[in-house]
């Protein structure tokens, strides 16, 4: 039973981790930004990246400052610290696994392919399952790589 316990905790955490800031993506999507404004390697590297606290105060210097969640963004930049966001997707160090972003945006797969709608989401959450079975599914659809040595390390 304690087991159980644990391992719904677990599934918990991982389906919508707790945040130091509750950042809203519907909003920011509806001011007409981009995914890859913010996440500025998902179209030609490996990591798509969270963007730095200094990206946001390119706006939060001046607007939205009397929110209380923005509050936080600004107490961060003006002590020059990074917002300790927690991780949302990844594999677990012994998996060995390399995932690129790059690849999978040149074949034109749309990051909501991935990880959902985005840009109707508040605080980003795990919506869609990656395992190898996921990975193999479409890389034999779609003729991608099923070489290991593609995906590990
Ligand atoms: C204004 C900047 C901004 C924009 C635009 C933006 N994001 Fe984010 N994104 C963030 C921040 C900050 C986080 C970390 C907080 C969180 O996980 O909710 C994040 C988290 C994520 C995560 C979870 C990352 C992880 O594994 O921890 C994904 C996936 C993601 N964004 C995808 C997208 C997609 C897809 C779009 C476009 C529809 C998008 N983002 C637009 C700032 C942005
Ligand atoms: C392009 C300008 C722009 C950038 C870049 C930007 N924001 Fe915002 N943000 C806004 C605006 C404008 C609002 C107010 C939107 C509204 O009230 O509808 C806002 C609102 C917010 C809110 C308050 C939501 C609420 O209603 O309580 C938070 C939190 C926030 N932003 C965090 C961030 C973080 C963290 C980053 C950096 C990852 C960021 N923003 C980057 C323009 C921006
Ligand atoms: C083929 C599936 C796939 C597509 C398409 C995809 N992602 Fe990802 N994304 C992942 C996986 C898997 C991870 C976890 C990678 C890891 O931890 O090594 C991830 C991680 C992330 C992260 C966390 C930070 C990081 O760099 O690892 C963000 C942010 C993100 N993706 C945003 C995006 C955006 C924006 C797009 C569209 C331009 C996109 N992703 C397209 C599968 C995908
Ligand atoms: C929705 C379909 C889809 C999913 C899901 C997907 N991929 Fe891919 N992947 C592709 C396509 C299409 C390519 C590009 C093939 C090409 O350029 O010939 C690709 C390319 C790659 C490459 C580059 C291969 C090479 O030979 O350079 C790697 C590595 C990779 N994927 C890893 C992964 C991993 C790891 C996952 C699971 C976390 C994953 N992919 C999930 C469709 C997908
Ligand atoms: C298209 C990408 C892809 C290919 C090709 C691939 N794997 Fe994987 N593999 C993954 C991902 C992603 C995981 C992590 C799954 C998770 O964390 O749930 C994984 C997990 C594993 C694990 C489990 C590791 C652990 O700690 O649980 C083993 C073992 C493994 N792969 C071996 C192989 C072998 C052997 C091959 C070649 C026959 C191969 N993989 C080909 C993506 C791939």
């Amino acid at each position: 039973m304690g087991g159980a316990w644990l391992i719904a905790a677990w599934a918990a955490t991982v389906m919508a981790a707790q945040q130091p800031i509750a950042f809203p993506h519907n909003t920011h999507m509806q001011l007409g930004l981009q995914c890859i404004d913010c996440h500025i390697g998902a179209d030609d590297r490996a990591a798509a990246g969270i963007p730095s606290v200094r990206k946001c105060m390119l706006c939060h210097a001046k607007l939205a400052r009397e929110k209380p969640e923005v509050k936080k963004v600004i107490e961060y930049a003006n002590k020059d610290i990074e917002i300790p966001w927690v991780r949302v997707y990844g594999f677990s160090p012994d998996a060995h696994v390399k995932f690129r972003h790059a690849p999978h945006y040149r074949a034109g797969i749309s990051c909501s392919t991935c990880h959902g709608d985005l840009t109707k989401a508040t605080v980003a959450e795990r919506t869609v399952t990656h395992n190898m079975g996921t990975c193999l599914t479409c890389h034999r659809q779609e003729q991608a790589s099923e070489d290991c040595a593609a995906c590990h390390f």
